[in-house]
C-alpha cells in the first residue's frame, strides 16, 4: 500500500507538553489532598481531560458532581494554559519538524489526531501549524482514545483511507486507537507499554520518509 497520509498525536510526539500537564494536575490534586505521582501522570497520556479528572478522582476515592468538576477542569486548563503560553519551536522534540517538513515537501498529508482543546494553540505556538493538512482535536469529537474516531476523522480529512495512512503516538491509548481504526500504529516510547503497535522507536530523531514506505509496503 503507497504512503498518502501521516497522522501526529501532539502530546509527547510533536512536544513534551506532558510536564506541563502534570504541573497542573499536581497542583489541582494537592488541593484535593490526592497524591499524584509522575507516574500517576503517565497514566493519563493520551486521556481526555475529563477522562484524566475521574482517573485522579479514583486515586482518592472521590466523587464530585459534575459542576464541581467542571469548575476543576476550568481551574486546571487555566494554570496549564499559562505554563504552554511560552513553548516555541525550540520545544518541538527530536525529529519531530525534520520529518514533518520531509513529508509535506514530498506531498505526503500531514495532519494532527490529539485528545488536547489546547492544540491549535501549541501548533501555532511551535510554527508547525502551516504544515497540517488537518487538525483534530478534543474540541471536535465524541468519544476519546481508544476510540479510533479522532484518527479516522483525520484521514477523512486528508482525504486518504486507513490503510494508507501512518499514526504516530506515544501513549498506548492512542496506539490502541489507531489499530482499532485500521492504521499502521508507530509507537514513540518504551516498547512494553507500546507493544500493540507495529513498530516502536524510542522518538522521531532518526525517522525518515523512506522508513516509513518501507514499513507500510511490507
Ligand atoms: C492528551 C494528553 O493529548 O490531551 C493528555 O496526552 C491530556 O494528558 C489530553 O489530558 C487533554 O488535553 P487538554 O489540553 O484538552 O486538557
Ligand atoms: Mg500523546
Amino acid at each position: 500500500m503507497a504512503l498518502k497520509g501521516c497522522l501526529f498525536d501532539m502530546d509527547g510526539v510533536l512536544v513534551d507538553s506532558a510536564k506541563h500537564h502534570f504541573v497542573a494536575w499536581k497542583r489541582l490534586a494537592e488541593e484535593l489532598s490526592i497524591p499524584f505521582t509522575e507516574e500517576d501522570n503517565h497514566a493519563l497520556k493520551g486521556l481526555s481531560r475529563v477522562d484524566s479528572l475521574d482517573r485522579i478522582l479514583r486515586l482518592g476515592n472521590m466523587e464530585l458532581n459534575e459542576a464541581t468538576k467542571l469548575k476543576l477542569m476550568h481551574h486546571k486548563n487555566e494554570w496549564y494554559l499559562n505554563l504552554i503560553q511560552g513553548m516555541r519551536k525550540e520545544d518541538i522534540l527530536p525529529g519531530a519538524a525534520e520529518l514533518i517538513r520531509e513529508l509535506s515537501d514530498a506531498g505526503i498529508g500531514v495532519g494532527l489526531g490529539s485528545s488536547s482543546k489546547n492544540a491549535k494553540l501549541i501548533l501555532d505556538n511551535v510554527e508547525l501549524s502551516p504544515f497540517f493538512k488537518v487538525v483534530v482535536d478534543g474540541n471536535h469529537i465524541t468519544l476519546s482514545k481508544p476510540d479510533p474516531e479522532v484518527f479516522l476523522k483525520g484521514a477523512q480529512g486528508l482525504g486518504v483511507q486507513p490503510e494508507e495512512c501512518i499514526v504516530f503516538e506515544d501513549a498506548a491509548a492512542g496506539v490502541k486507537a489507531a489499530k482499532a481504526g485500521g492504521f499502521f500504529a508507530v509507537g514513540l516510547g518504551d516498547p512494553e507499554l507500546l507493544g500493540a503497535a507495529d513498530i516502536v522507536k524510542p522518538d522521531l530523531k532518526d525517522v525518515r520518509l523512506h522508513d516509513l514506505t518501507t514499513w507500510i509496503s511490507v
